[in-house]
């Protein structure tokens, strides 16, 4: 389809078809033109299920600027992470902010209500931000919405944020069943059950912009769906090294290799850095010293990780996993994207929606360790959308996905099970009882649901109601109740249900109800005990919002003896089980607990190497657990506040900016500057600047000298101190 003929016959204006043009958009994709002939810029809600890169996103564009102009409607765009809500932000922003739409992002901070995010068009949020938003009683955002586009919507069948994105499309829709509903879905077996679910008309195709064959590697030959053959021509000692210097050699391209674990990544990328390096230009080498600089000093320290990276970047090559720092990772995403970076050995999580220019994809581990059953093949939805990550148009006109087989017999099982076969169906999540937990509370607490009649025929209208039957969850429903009202988050007085103001302050602050009881009931104990920083951080980690750490062989007896330290001096918060009559349960306090003193080495401002020594886990991780736990540390400081425990106030304020920062408490001060962290704030404080008006006096020069700051660093501190 013509552009011309979105002006002509669907009002789109000629301002918007300019835009599209300057960007390479001339023409509707079929898929695209499909879906209007659908009636998406007539109102009706579509479930758009087509392949990875062939444009779902401009259905959605086109049919919130209609909206927009045509009834000054607001539009709602609900993406599952907060990368891809910045991505869509920036990319909005600049095509359509000079026509004079006002876009909006709202992914941070749960505790806020959205008082400016009511004058947006486009409004861009994570699904449990605009949750969260519900919760604050902003209503007006689903009576103002004309136009709501989920993102990603296969993701209902994820077990930790489908349950969130379900009841929020339920939701939304009881509150507006007016709105526009577009969901945007991978190839999957069974979006047409979810379009049925949302009364939306359905839209399935397998059309690709540029063609992503499909195939698998065995003894020097692929061979793809289609049943033609290629030969790797390349020699090298392993099949991933091979592949992918073939794939620079012969098809002048990048490569992705998709492996199971955080130490496969690094050890491939440490054999194929052998050949890659040789492969390299000077001029690459040359910039390849830049990012590998950047790479290894992105934390502020140097980590044996950083330095591994590091080695590995200058010869063209890069690990990818949630263990590094978010810098680094998105380094060496924009090294890829220059093809400077040649080849990214990365876990399944950089399958998750983003653009790299990938020619080949190489699947090399199609198994993953699943407790308790073992290795176990991965779903073939998670391998579609890794292979989907080669072949981007903006950046090839073809692209190939490989697995690797090592017999014949192996091949033709891949090539039937994952290269031909089609995703599985999605199913809903919504069983699980901390997600329904959350999700009656915040129902009740919002005033959407008053009572047990009006929470099941709520149930009634989820996907997962839709898909098995209400009656399943109502049993789990009967029971989140009564231990909501237990716990006097709900009263059951008269006949109606409503949050108390417990309740409605954790629904607030957005944590599972069980994690608000586990932290009241700390605090409680606080009043008569003397709790050390150990025992705060251990309540946190007590929480089934924080995800704990393992213990290593051999760890448990150390932690023990701890436990009996501090349980008996009364300087822990949440006591521990009976070891002997619980033992299974005991082993999950001491995981708290060895939780707990990570967090407390972080603020005691031990370094990130002995960190990941001791505890096995990487910048990533730290940076993880550090965000969740200022998140609960800001809770307990609000519900300490609400139970009048006045002795756990001062302390959880203060210790929340030290794990933010993770720093002693002298350096509270210092650490509050931008561009000045942990190491910078120690370096300062040594040469004798123990805090601002010590800085305000300092002489630049001197600054400079100090080990860590350097010269841009000195000036922004004098820019901020003297402000
Ligand atoms: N009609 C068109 N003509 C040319 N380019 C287009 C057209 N429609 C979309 N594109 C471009 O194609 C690229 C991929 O589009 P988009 O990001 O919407 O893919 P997607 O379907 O959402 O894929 P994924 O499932 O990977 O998220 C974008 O760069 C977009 O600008
Ligand atoms: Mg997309």
């Amino acid at each position: 389809m013509e552009l011309r003929e979105l002006r002509d016959k669907h009002g789109i204006s000629e301002d918007v078809i300019k835009i599209l043009a300057e960007r390479g958009i001339e023409k509707l994709h079929p898929p695209q033109a499909e879906a209007i002939r659908k009636g998406v810029l007539e109102g009706e809600s579509l479930i758009l299920a087509i392949p990875t890169a062939a444009g779902k996103t401009l259905v959605a564009e086109l049919a919130m600027l209609k909206s927009i102009f045509e009834e000054g409607g607001m539009c709602l765009y609900v993406v599952p992470l907060r990368a891809l809500a910045s991505e869509k932000y920036e990319d909005f922003k600049e095509k359509y902010e000079s026509m004079g739409i006002d876009v909006g992002i709202a992914t941070g901070d749960y505790d806020v209500g959205a008082s400016d995010l009511s004058k947006r068009d486009i409004l861009i949020a994570t699904s449990e931000k605009v949750d969260s938003l519900l919760r604050h009683e902003a209503k007006w955002l689903a009576d103002m919405t004309t136009v709501t586009v989920f993102d990603e919507i296969h993701l209902i069948d994820d077990a930790g944020r489908g349950p969130t994105l379900e009841v929020l499309a339920a939701r939304l829709r009881q509150l507006n069943p007016d709105m526009q509903v577009l969901g945007l879905s991978a190839t999957i077996r069974n979006s047409e059950e979810i379009a049925d679910w949302m009364d939306a008309r359905h839209l399935k195709s397998d059309w690709r912009p540029v063609p992503l064959k499909e195939g698998v590697y065995c003894n020097g030959n692929i061979i793809f769906g289609d049943l033609s053959e290629k030969e790797i021509k390349y020699s090298a000692n392993d099949d991933v090294t091979k592949i992918s210097s073939d794939t620079i050699e012969n098809e002048d391209g990048q490569a992705l290799v998709f492996v199971s674990t955080r130490r496969s990544t690094q050890a491939a990328a440490r054999k194929a850095s052998k050949e890659i390096g040789d492969l390299l230009s000077k001029e690459e080498e040359n910039r390849l010293e830049e990012v590998a600089q950047e790479v290894e000093s992105a934390l502020g320290e140097t980590t044996e990780t950083c330095r591994k990276l590091g080695r590995y970047v200058r010869r063209g090559v890069a690990f990818h996993h949630a263990g590094l720092h978010h810098d680094q990772r998105s380094a060496v995403e924009d090294a890829f994207r220059k093809n400077l970076i040649k080849v990214i050995c990365a876990t399944p999580t950089l399958a998750a929606g983003v653009s790299l220019p990938s020619k080949r994809s190489i699947i090399r581990d199609y198994k993953r360790y699943s407790p308790p059953y073992g290795m176990e093949p991965i779903p073939i939805l998670e391998y579609k959308q890794m292979a989907g990550r080669a072949g981007r148009p903006e950046y090839d006109d073809y692209g190939e996905a490989v697995l690797i087989a090592d017999r014949e017999r192996e091949r033709d099982e891949l090539l039937d099970k994952y290269v031909m076969a089609e995703p599985e169906r999605i199913e809903s999540k919504l069983q699980s009882e901390p997600a329904i937990r959350t999700h009656v509370l915040g129902s009740i607490a919002a005033g959407f649901v008053n009572s047990f009649e009006s929470m099941l025929e709520f149930i009634d209208r989820t996907f997962f109601a839709y898909q098995f039957s209400a009656d399943r969850v109502s049993s789990v429903v009967e029971k989140v109740l009564d231990f909501l009202t237990e716990e006097e988050m709900v009263s059951d007085e008269g006949r109606w249900l409503s949050a108390t103001k417990f309740g409605k302050r954790i629904s607030q602050l957005y944590i599972d109800p069980l994690s608000g009881v586990k932290i009241r009931d700390g605090l409680k104990n606080a009043e008569s005990r003397n709790p050390s920083e150990l025992g705060y951080l251990h309540m946190i980690c007590s929480t089934p919002d924080m995800d704990t750490l393992y213990l290593r062989k051999g760890e448990d007896s150390e932690y023990d003896l701890l436990v009996s330290d501090y349980a008996g001096a009364e300087r822990l918060l949440n006591d521990p089980p009976d070891a002997r009559r619980n033992p299974e349960r005991y082993e999950y306090y001491l995981a708290e607990i060895k939780t707990a003193k990570m967090l407390q080495s972080w603020i005691d401002e031990q370094s990130e190497d002995k960190i990941h020594e001791s505890y096995g886990v990487g910048a990533g991780d730290i940076r993880r657990k550090v965000s969740t736990a200022e998140w609960l540390i800001y809770s307990g400081y609000e519900l300490a506040k609400l139970f009048k425990v006045k002795g756990a106030i001062g302390s959880l304020r203060k210790l929340r900016q030290r794990v933010r920062y993770g720093i002693k408490e002298e350096l509270l001060d210092l650490a509050s500057l931008k561009g000045v962290g942990r190491v910078r704030a120690r370096s300062l404080y040594q040469a004798g600047y123990e805090d601002k008006n010590d800085l305000r006096e300092a002489d630049l020069e001197r600054l400079n000298k100090i080990s860590h700051i350097g010269k841009s660093t000195a000036k922004k501190i004098k820019k901020q101190v003297e402000a």
